[in-house]
């Protein structure tokens, strides 16, 4: 029970990209733009303390067990050890949980890798007294969060952000995300996320495995065009509240993640015959219902059905009553757009 000297501890929300990075230049800079929104309650808690007992550099405990994953954080520290002197001079022991189970099929590299790149970042600012409430001090976290996980960069701003260089922002860039605070139509306050588990095991293929299968990807030119028209078409459906032209475009993104998948070489296939199903049965209830339900799918087979506030009755009545067949044990997890990292 040694005395730690300095302590840093954040709560970091998940996120879910509308417009995905898929293949990355150099370290850790993506192919192409990005647009995602954070998660309400799918988030990381994270606690660094610095000391200078024992000789391990890294004791990493996760939900309260020592956890292997403390190789990745120290591998991860060297990494990034040349920007700050002081890392050097301590050993660092971590605490970290997330909220939502291990086996949920939640990504948990983009909250945990935003927490402890926001520990970080504050020790750092403590270190040399600077304001730990600046814009540098966002961005400073965001940049860090991108070199343990790249989409970790989008997780540190709250609502929606975008990641990579784009003509849409002057002030977009390939090293970290940037807030899209203002301007936003009011009707995406009431987004939701209902994540339908279609398998909760562990992925087949990796993402840094699927990045790479970028790099001499057929339709690499093409895939970087598209998500450039993409991101421009969904700013403008964001600003305006076109939520036909946002449906269209998150359901392409999300098919063209996997088609990318499809026709890599070796190609991989992550979508379940359940997965099909529900993107079938969603497409179907939009057109019988009129209501503006959309899915998006990220590395994996589950199904993120987004749908807003004003028709949560009705969409969740058709979740029990037609999807949660087609779920692994019925299980959904009920989410929506969040807010930005609390200190804890
Ligand atoms: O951050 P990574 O390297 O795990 O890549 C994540 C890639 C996707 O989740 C599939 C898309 C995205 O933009 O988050």
């Amino acid at each position: 029970n040694t005395k730690h000297i300095h302590r840093s501890g954040w709560r970091c929300p998940s996120n879910i990209a509308l417009v995905k990075y898929w293949g990355k230049r150099d370290f850790q800079k993506p192919m192409n733009p990005s647009l995602s929104f954070v998660l309400r309650n799918a988030f990381t808690e994270t606690s660094v303390e610095l000391h200078k007992d024992g000789d391990k550099k890294v004791a990493y405990y996760f939900e309260g067990v020592e956890s292997p994953f403390g190789e990745r954080i120290e591998n991860y520290l060297n990494h990034v050890s040349s920007q700050f002197t002081w890392i050097n001079k301590y050993n660092f022991r971590i605490h970290s949980h997330n909220s939502f189970p291990h086996s949920a099929g939640i990504a948990s590299s983009a909250s945990s890798f935003g927490a402890m790149a926001l520990c970080l970042t504050e020790l750092d600012f403590m270190h040399s007294g600077r304001e730990t409430d600046s814009f540098e001090f966002w961005q400073k976290a965001s940049e860090l969060a991108r070199m343990g996980s790249g989409s970790a960069c989008r997780s540190v701003y709250p609502g929606f952000s975008i990641w990579g260089e784009t003509q849409l922002f002057e002030s977009s860039s390939d090293y970290h995300a940037i807030p899209l605070l203002d301007g936003v139509h009011p009707v995406f306050s009431g987004l939701r996320d209902a994540i339908l588990m279609v398998d909760s095991g562990t992925k087949e293929v990796s993402s840094s495995v699927g990045h790479r299968l970028m790099d001499d990807h057929h339709y690499q030119r093409s895939r970087i065009a598209q998500a450039h028209q993409n991101i421009n078409e969904l700013y403008l459906a964001l600003l305006t509240g076109d939520l036909e032209k946002f449906i269209a475009v998150v359901e392409n993104e999300a098919l063209s993640l996997h088609a990318m998948m499809m026709t890599s070489n070796p190609s991989f296939l992550l979508l379940k015959p359940n997965s099909l199903e529900l993107i079938n049965r969603i497409r179907r209830f939009r057109e019988k219902s009129q209501i503006p339900v959309c899915f998006t799918i990220d590395a994996g087979p589950n199904i993120h059905l987004l749908y807003f506030q004003e028709n949560e009755p009705e969409v969740k009545a058709f979740i029990e009553s037609e999807l949660l067949a087609f779920c692994e044990n019925g299980k959904w997890i009920d989410d929506r757009i969040g807010t930005r990292p609390e200190r804890l």
